[in-house]
């Protein structure tokens, strides 16, 4: 252009004056332009916001790591922020030696830190039995990844000593007012589950749990039970109204399923997705994330014409177990209508499903572990828009 671009020919102020001093935001926080960048609630999805959701706005965000801020929310009851010198976390039930632990005696112990994803087995609740939400942050932003530090479960269980014969299960007990309560299998206890204090390098946000969460790799983000404060061992499932008649899997015969943890693998496009713009033809990465509750993504495959053809996306580093994988796929749009896909395979072989044939075996009345391929529709304007396709 015969003028010149005015960015770049006219200095701008910030390069004449001096800029702001150190601490001048002694936390810290994001520019000005990226404000738009927020958790969201879904107008009308619930009737109180302390009974309620955010999401995670997966469009705007990149790598594997979900900034603290963003990381999506979850409450049956509100949340509090909880004085931590009066917080108490007791471990009873078929042990030796009952305790109650402060947070200086947990803080004091051995403490490992893992990068691990948290999905809501609600996450994609909304897309059963049809296409019902404008973005990938309603569709599937009930999930973040973050790095936790706690004190492995089974350390704490060992300095009780469980009851071996008896025990067959844990009781996680939240402080809040829904007194969340989830029974968790004594195998996965003494596998890889935290008691966490921190996430993301600094001490829990009170909206997760601070000052004590529990972190159940792989499982369904209502067994990570937030501002823990006691833990049962037992000898048989409690059913309580949170796995009894809540997190329930309708099937089409009219029978439910029960105890389903494991969020099974997984993937969606991030961008392009649903309510962005192409702007013109040419060259686009196509970027996604995978997970798996069951390990590590061994493979995506990415197709632009609805599952017809695929190719096989890269897969960006860290690949940890049960923990989010970020992909990438070369694009080149010829300016025709596109439907993108992605598809995920973990390290079991299990392969996700397309929407239909998990129907065939789920129904359309189940609310929790849809983990269908997502279909996004690229019209010849380049409108990106939430689809199906059988
Ligand atoms: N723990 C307590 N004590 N109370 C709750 O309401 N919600 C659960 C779980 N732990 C909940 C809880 C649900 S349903 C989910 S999906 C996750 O917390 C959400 O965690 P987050 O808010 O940190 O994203």
């Amino acid at each position: 252009g015969g003028a010149g671009d005015p960015n770049i020919l006219v200095l701008p102020e910030h390069s004449r004056t001096l800029g702001k001093p150190v601490a001048t935001h002694p936390y810290g926080q994001p520019s000005q332009y990226e404000a738009n960048l927020q958790r969201r609630e879904s107008p009308g999805l619930t009737r109180v916001g302390a009974a309620s959701v955010s999401f995670t706005p997966l469009q705007g965000l990149f790598g594997i790591i979900t900034p603290s801020g963003l990381h999506f929310e979850r409450h049956h009851q509100g949340w509090h922020d909880i004085d931590p010198s009066k917080h108490r976390f007791m471990i009873n039930g078929l042990v030796k030696n009952p305790k109650v632990y402060t947070m200086d005696d947990l803080m004091r112990m051995p403490s490992v830190s893992r990068m691990h994803f948290i999905e809501c087995g609600a996450n994609t609740a909304m897309e059963w039995g049809n296409v019902a939400v404008p973005s990938v942050q309603y569709s599937h932003g009930m999930l973040s990844c973050s790095e936790f530090t706690g004190v492995p479960l089974s350390v704490l269980l060992d300095d009780c000593g469980i009851d071996k014969r008896r025990a067959k299960v844990v009781l996680a007990e939240g402080a809040d007012g829904s007194s969340m309560t989830r029974t968790i299998s004594l195998e996965r206890a003494l596998d890889d589950v935290i008691v966490a204090w921190a996430m993301n390098g600094e001490m829990l946000r009170p909206e997760h749990g601070y000052p004590l969460r529990l972190v159940v790799p792989g499982v369904q983000g209502v067994s990570w039970v937030k501002w823990l404060r006691r833990i049962e061992v037992g000898d048989q499932p409690y059913a309580t109204k949170d796995e009894a008649l809540h997190y329930i899997d309708a099937l089409p015969d009219g029978t439910f399923r029960q105890y389903t943890s494991i969020q099974e693998c997984k993937s969606v496009i991030t961008t392009p997705s649903a309510g962005q713009r192409l702007q013109g033809t040419g060259y686009y990465n196509i970027t996604g994330l995978a997970w798996s509750g069951r390990g590590k993504v061994k493979r995506v495959d990415v197709s632009v014409d609805g599952g017809r053809n695929w190719r096989t996306a890269r897969l960006e580093t860290p690949l940890l177990s049960k923990c989010l994988t970020r992909f990438n796929i070369d694009w080149d749009w010829d300016g025709t209508p596109a439907v993108l896909q992605s598809r995920a395979i973990d390290e079991t072989g299990y392969v996700q499903p397309k929407i239909n044939e998990l129907r065939a075996v789920r129904g359309t009345r189940s609310i929790y572990h849809n983990n269908a391929i997502q279909s996004w529709q690229v019209a010849q304007s380049g409108e990106v828009s939430n689809v199906q396709v059988y």
